[in-house]
């Protein structure tokens, strides 16, 4: 599979990091083709992280995924979703200069999403975005 989401989160964007982010994951060989600014409701939200439900993090992460807008997008690239997850760096400690390294405030308020698998990868594309809103370029 040669695509994964990404959604640049509600934290990022109110500090102002959106360029910065868009400007790493491009230089580092991630075509955009697809891109939208949203806001998600409580529903999207708990839809996208439905797998979470139940765990203690769960509440807190809802509220903060529907605290402001974010920005999803479908990045392709060879290898997109295990690269892409080697950009962004893991959910706790980070790797220097990883994206979350560099964005995020805490486990929670982490600045990016990427899909973990091709599978999901596939489920996530197609919950942000109709397939003529996929630009092939
Ligand atoms: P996503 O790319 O957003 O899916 O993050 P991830 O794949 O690195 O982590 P995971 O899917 O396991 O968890 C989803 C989100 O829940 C994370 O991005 C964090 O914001 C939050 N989260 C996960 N684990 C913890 C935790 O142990 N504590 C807290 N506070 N938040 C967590
Ligand atoms: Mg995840």
């Amino acid at each position: 599979n040669n695509r994964t989401l990404t959604m640049i989160k509600p934290d990022a964007i109110e500090q102002g990091n959106t360029g910065a982010i868009i400007q790493k994951i491009t230089n580092s060989g991630f075509k955009i083709i697809a891109l939208k600014l949203t806001k998600l409701t409580t529903e999207q939200a708990a839809e996208f992280y439905g797998i979470h439900k139940g765990k203690k993090f769960y509440d807190e992460l809802i509220d903060f995924m529907i605290s402001g807008p974010i920005i999803a997008a479908i990045l392709e690239k060879k290898n997109a979703v295990d690269d892409f997850r080697a950009l962004i760096g893991a959910t706790v400690d980070p790797a220097e200069g990883t994206i979350r390294n560099l964005f995020a405030s805490s486990v929670t308020q982490n600045a990016v999403h990427g899909s973990d698998s091709d599978e999901n990868a596939n489920i996530e594309c197609a919950f942000h975005f109709n397939e003529n809103e996929i630009i092939d370029y």
